[in-house]
């Protein structure tokens, strides 16, 4: 066999490499936020509340990727995400500019704790987000088993800016007449704070716990491991903060293999 004959011509694709996916829609809703939709291929899997591995080709030919949380529900057709833009982030200064059609890359595996069965059975499920943190949270409140599970669902979405609220207010007002979970709107509740403009609350959402705020507005009683259970997604200072909150009020971290009180897991950052 000559030198040439034993190099193949093009290295063959590991059939863990990401696919190549096209981008349907790109909305912005601020100079630090935007959210958008790509295809989805027929064998992709997922349940919803995981993140997978998304990105753009780098400039070594090696793949750049980071760990999104999919927005979508576990049924949509096509993958949702909602995205922070950081000047500077190797990935998101970049991936902020796709266009309709540009290609992305899209992790051939989902994985991740903020799904049900990191869970035991509740009544009340508490979902706490700060910014992007959104996004699993997005997925959970638009599938009808989070209603099968739950009598009552709470979404808390903490931003800097009064800006950054509205992708989650646009989609929980979409809710009001989705033909899949419409007839339990009326069982979720979107309980919005702002920590750097005016807003009718604004506070930080572990402070609005602390001081029983929280419980007080939404007419409930404090947390209580017999019937809350609770998701929590945001900045690592924010998931140790209502860590320790929610431990404070007797709940169990859960996870996969042992599902208990409360699952968390860290926003996408950079
Ligand atoms: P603040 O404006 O007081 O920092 P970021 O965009 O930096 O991730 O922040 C999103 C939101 O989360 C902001 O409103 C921010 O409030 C809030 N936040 C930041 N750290 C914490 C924390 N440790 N606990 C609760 N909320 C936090």
């Amino acid at each position: 066999m000559t030198e040439a004959a034993a190099q193949p011509a093009e290295k063959a694709k590991s059939p863990n490499a990401p696919t190549e996916e096209t981008v349907l829609s790109v909305k912005h809703y601020t100079d630090r936020m935007f959210a958008f939709r790509i295809t989805r291929p027929a064998a992709f899997r997922f349940r919803s509340g995981e993140f997978v591995m998304i990105g753009l080709p780098g400039d070594n030919g090696k793949p750049l990727l980071r760990a999104y949380s999919i927005a979508s529900p576990s049924w949509d057709e096509e993958l949702e995400f909602f995205s922070i833009k950081v000047p500077d982030g190797p990935l998101t200064s970049r991936l902020q500019s796709i266009k309709v059609g540009d290609k992305v890359l899209l992790g051939r595996k989902s994985v991740g704790t903020l799904v049900h069965d990191a869970l035991t059975p509740g009544k009340r499920l508490y979902c706490f987000s700060t910014g992007t943190g959104l996004a699993p949270f997005v997925s959970i409140i638009r599938d009808p088993d989070t209603y099968a599970r739950f009598d009552q669902v709470i979404l808390t979405h903490t931003c800097r800016e009064v800006g950054e609220l509205k992708y989650g207010q646009e989609l929980v007002e979409s809710l009001r007449d989705d033909p899949l979970v419409g007839e339990h709107f009326d069982r979720l509740v979107h309980y919005t704070t702002v920590t750097r403009e005016p807003w009718p609350n604004q506070e930080r959402i572990t402070t609005c716990i602390e001081k029983g705020i929280l419980f007080d507005d939404l007419g409930v009683p404090p947390l209580d491991p017999a019937v809350d259970r609770v998701m929590v997604c945001g900045s690592m200072d924010m998931l140790t903060d209502i860590k320790h909150l929610v431990e404070k009020a007797g709940l169990k971290e859960g996870s996969n293999a042992n599902p208990a009180e409360f699952v968390i897991e860290k926003a996408f950052v950079g």
